[in-house]
């Protein structure tokens, strides 16, 4: 492998230069990407000229690429715009409805909690910049639960919260779903501390999907997820990704947490495409 790491933050995350996504990876790099994925939370990898296609073939490396957390995806496609470019090019208006229900990106989140299985890793990758803001912040969950006091961590040790996307986006001003679109909408439960297989460590499982801790008060429970968030996102513990054309992120959701910074979206344009990885070892039986 011609690859070089370097930190990006004392805590987590790796930066890769050198490899070429847009070519087949021989099985040694799938194996070395994966490993930098788990090992530490986030790869930042620039310099990646992929289109769509491309980008689904390297997912394809990575594992079996997600569908159902494509719900609210109006189009289907496998890769989804994380955009406020209209398909003529223009912005789109704020009260758009995709613009709207993506705002919810900018609380504090994990990808596809609200579904099962849930998405094991996430891809971005950037196509157009704004020229200021539009960053991304990324925080690892194994480090915010080795930080935990030991009285907190004894108190959640057991508890599980429920996720729905309902939830995040009516905490982010959204309400407009149909009749038929709530049908589809699952309220999925999940341990808040989990044990990371691949690295043997354990992490929390926090997003603003959730709006129930299974025992406890609605009060109660708001009061302590906003804690545990707040702990897990302290400004030192924090990486910001400031977006470069080309630049692709991949992390592992079963052991980070991000959020959508904020840019002018009414004169500048941004446009990313995501696709994720389904977590397929999350439907196997526990034994
Ligand atoms: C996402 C997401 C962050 C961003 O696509 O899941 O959270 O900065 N995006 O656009
Ligand atoms: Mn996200």
């Amino acid at each position: 492998m011609n690859w070089t790491a370097s930190a990006l933050h004392p805590l987590f995350g790796v930066r890769l230069t050198g490899p070429r996504l847009d070519l087949p990876l021989g099985d040694l790099d799938k194996v070395d990407l994966i490993g930098a994925v788990e090992t530490h939370g986030l790869v930042v990898i620039p310099n990646q000229p992929l289109d769509d296609d491309r980008l689904v073939a390297l997912a394809e490396h990575l594992g079996e690429i997600d569908r159902v957390g494509r719900k609210v995806n109006i189009d289907r496609a496998l890769v989804f715009r994380v955009s406020n470019i209209a398909e003529d090019g223009s912005i789109l208006p704020v009260e758009d409805r995709m613009f709207q229900i993506n705002i919810a990106n900018q609380l504090w989140h994990t990808d596809s909690t609200y579904v099962r299985p849930g998405s094991k890793f996430s891809l971005l990758h950037a196509r157009i910049c704004p020229a200021e803001g539009g960053n991304t912040e990324f925080c690892d969950t194994r480090v915010a639960c080795e930080r935990l006091d030991p009285a907190m961590r004894e108190r959640i040790e057991s508890l599980i919260a429920r996720h729905s996307l309902r939830h995040s986006r009516r905490k982010a001003g959204f309400n407009g779903w149909s009749e038929q679109e709530l049908a589809t909408l699952d309220n999925v439960p999940r341990q808040i501390v989990q044990r990371h297989e691949p690295s043997g460590r354990t992490a929390l499982c926090l997003a603003s999907h959730i709006g129930e801790i299974i025992g406890m008060g609605d009060d109660e429970a708001a009061t302590l997820l906003e804690t545990l968030i707040e702990s897990a996102t302290r400004p030192e513990l924090i990486y910001t990704h400031h977006w470069a054309v080309g630049d692709l992120l991949i992390w592992d959701n079963r052991c980070t947490m991000h959020r959508a910074m904020p840019f002018d979206h009414r004169t500048q344009k941004r446009d990313l495409r995501t696709l994720r990885v389904t977590d397929s070892e999350a439907l196997l039986p526990v034994v």
